[in-house]
């Protein structure tokens, strides 16, 4: 059996430091079972925590300096100041280090990276990374940072760090998802529900094996046309607005825009639907609502791809599939699919082959169950993060 990212991240850590390490910080990934793109909306997401995770073995430098090591090569910076540098995936950590509330002390450290989250797959790898991070500097720092103020910091560092506008979803399923439950998320109050997931229903994550370059300037202008609505119609966000009153708002509007608006309105909608059916236990209803999101996302968000759309197809049409859609911010990567627990095995063969005869591409199918947000073990002492 492979091992875990946890003890990847401890044995690296020893490798490159010849020491063992203070502590490790491990944050899952998350896949999002309804409500894309409507977060930066001001709207709801159904997220859960996934048993993948990538982990940051870690001890305290007497400096300022961080010394990061990881499959995808290590990297070096300083505190005073923080600057851009490569490798790419290093932005991620530089950035939470620049927009972590003051108060923690300016302490360096060294760190050994493991994940088994796929990157630009949609599943929130890069979330990980920057609560992993703000875990670590808030505990060698001695920050007093709320659990909201992590999250917070972490998506400051993505949208004026590292450039990609994105909305909450991410780092508060990465950082606060309960085991068994997927989290409905209201991303204008932050307020969190836990919907219980029953043994009955299993989301299987369907990778496409395709990654996108420049998501990030897609995903920015979708959220640009949405505002554009938004402003348009004079209300703060397309919360505020319903399906009538959508219909009835097109004049002077741009037809494109008004699509990617619909999207996000029936959306919300949808969702909300989603919580009570998966909470009833309902995976017929659960299953429709997410057919019907990504036919909504495909055709008026424009988010899918022949990828996506062929391996939704296949998961359809295989046994035990309740609904399937595309995941995350899209134009790549993963799909999910809500499938009948006894029919799992056979639901992961019939798809794999279909979608392989359909595109001649391997797709990776991973049934998961809901798991933990992010946790800190140190070495002596029990975890004291949450
Ligand atoms: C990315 C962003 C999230 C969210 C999703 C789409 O994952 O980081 O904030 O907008 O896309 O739902």
């Amino acid at each position: 059996m492979s091992l875990a990212p946890e003890q990847l991240a401890r044995r690296r850590f020893l490798d490159r430091f010849g020491r063992t390490p203070e502590g490790v910080a491990v944050a899952p990934g998350r896949v999002n079972l309804i409500g894309d793109h409507t977060d930066y909306n001001d709207g709801f997401v159904l997220p859960m925590a996934i048993d993948r995770s990538l982990a940051i073995a870690f001890s305290r430098r007497d400096d300022t300096t961080i010394d990061l090591s990881s499959d995808l090569g290590d990297a070096t910076f300083g505190l005073d100041p923080v600057t851009h540098g490569e490798p790419s995936w290093s932005e991620y950590v530089r950035g939470v280090a620049s927009t972590l509330p003051v108060g923690a002390q300016r302490r360096g450290w060294d760190g050994a990276i493991a994940s088994d989250i796929p990157a630009g797959a949609g599943l929130s790898s890069s979330a990980a990374l920057e609560i992993a991070s703000a875990l670590v500097f808030e505990h060698v720092g001695r920050g007093s940072a709320s659990t909201m103020d992590i999250v917070r910091a972490s998506q400051r560092a993505e949208r004026e760090w590292v450039g990609m506008d994105c909305g909450i979803m991410d780092q508060m399923s990465v950082a606060m998802s309960r085991s068994g439950h997927a989290l409905l998320i209201d991303c204008r109050t932050l307020e969190r529900t836990l919907v219980p997931v029953p043994d009955s229903i299993v989301f299987v994550i369907l990778d496409t094996s395709t990654r996108r370059e420049l998501v990030t300037s897609a995903y920015n202008e979708r959220r640009a046309a949405c505002e554009r609505v938004a402003s348009h119609l004079g209300v703060a966000a397309l919360r505020d607005v319903d399906a009538d009153g959508l219909a009835t708002a097109g004049d002077g509007l741009d037809p494109i825009d008004l699509l990617r608006a619909r999207h996000v309105v029936t959306e919300n909608a949808r969702v909300l639907e989603a919580a009570r059916a998966l909470e009833a236990g309902d995976g017929e209803r659960l299953g429709s609502l997410m057919n019907d999101s990504h036919t909504s996302l495909r055709d008026d968000f424009a988010s899918s791809s022949d990828a996506l759309d062929a391996i939704v197809e296949a998961a359809r049409m295989a046994p035990g599939c309740l609904g399937a859609r595309v995941t995350g911010a899209g134009f790549a990567g993963c799909a999910v699919a809500a499938v009948r627990a006894e029919d799992v095995d056979g639901f992961i063969s019939h798809t794999t082959e279909r979608f392989r005869d359909e595109t001649g591409l391997i797709a990776d199918l991973h049934p998961c169950r809901p798991g933990d947000g992010a946790t800190l073990r140190l070495a002596e002492r029990p975890p004291s993060w949450r």
